[in-house]
């Protein structure tokens, strides 16, 4: 019997399920129900006693699904893990990385800080990295990061022809840059800022002489969607087809899914958070890593 475990915490069954296989490992779920009152109950059935524990959570929506993470992380160990590994291909919390305004939360700070008390090392795909350069900075335990650049580019090279990357903002460079040089494109980057939530402005550059190129506009998530939005706008502006738009983190809050799928050829996404979107597997990047 394997000495490895992974846990999938609800609706991560799939993915936990994949890593366990390519790993050679057991796969379990976690019983979890909302008590009438909506406290949370967890329960671990199968035995981890010296076992080392993968817990895989995406932690796309994380205020309902933290205090559950954390009741098993220490049931786990309670009942006799040896370690207990979080596994969140989306890390949520990394974008509030400064007080901005006097008297904010910096929660990424508070975030990390709360589960390097609870787990022995996390992994992670492209987390939101812009002030910080990298997790050890507000994280006490090891972590690993997982790049999904090459993968984005490999979609790219596959379905669309003479690709133009775009980033819609300055953080986005780093996407940009080493997805066109790994699908072989040229890249140019956009001007944000920010307004608030939901709104953004966003000059582009003269795109003329990228004319025979198809854009595609890439980016580490789409949230509000105001980014994505506004930088098709932009792109249309200038007398462009509908843009491709592919990203690694499928937020896609409110109606922001449905904006954009008529506004471009196509929206694809890595399914690091579950999606109808999704047509890029980090799971063999993630398997690699942990
Ligand atoms: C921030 O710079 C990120 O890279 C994304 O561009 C941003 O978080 C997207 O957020 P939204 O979809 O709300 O505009």
């Amino acid at each position: 019997m394997s000495g490895r475990v992974f846990l999938a915490m609800p609706g991560n069954e799939r993915m936990s399920t994949t890593l366990a296989e390519r790993s050679g490992a057991e796969s379990e779920t976690i019983e979890m129900r909302r008590f009438p009152d909506r406290e949370a109950y967890v329960r671990i059935a199968g035995d981890v006693k010296a076992k080392s524990v993968d817990l895989v959570c995406t932690l796309a929506n994380p205020d309902p699904q933290l205090l559950s993470l954390i009741f098993a992380a220490e049931t786990l160990r309670e009942l006799g893990a040896t370690s207990v590994n979080l596994i969140a291909p989306y890390l949520a919390y990394m974008r509030q990385d400064a007080r901005f305004k006097s008297g904010e939360a910096v929660s990424s700070l508070h975030f990390a800080k709360m589960l390097s008390q609870h787990f022995d090392s996390l992994t992670t795909v492209d987390p939101h990295l812009h002030r910080r350069r990298d997790l050890t900075e507000i994280f006490s335990i090891p972590t690993r990061i997982v790049h999904a650049a090459p993968l984005l580019a490999d979609w790219i090279a596959a379905h669309v022809a003479s690709p133009l990357i775009v980033g819609p903002d300055t953080e986005s460079e780093q996407w940009a840059a080493e997805i066109a040089a790994t699908a072989n494109a040229p890249h140019v980057v956009m001007q944000k800022v920010r307004r608030g939530d939901r709104e953004v402005r966003i000059r582009a550059p003269d795109l003329g002489q990228w004319r025979a190129f198809t854009p595609v506009l890439v980016d580490d998530l789409v949230s509000s969607g105001g980014t994505m939005i506004e930088a098709v706008g932009e792109i249309s502006r200038q007398g462009f087809t509908k843009p491709y738009c592919v990203v690694v983190h499928p937020l896609f809050a409110e109606a922001s899914y449905a904006t954009l799928q008529t506004l471009t050829a196509r929206v694809a996404s890595a399914d690091t958070v579950m999606h109808p979107s999704n047509e890029i597997t980090v799971a063999g990047l993630l398997a690699v890593a942990t």
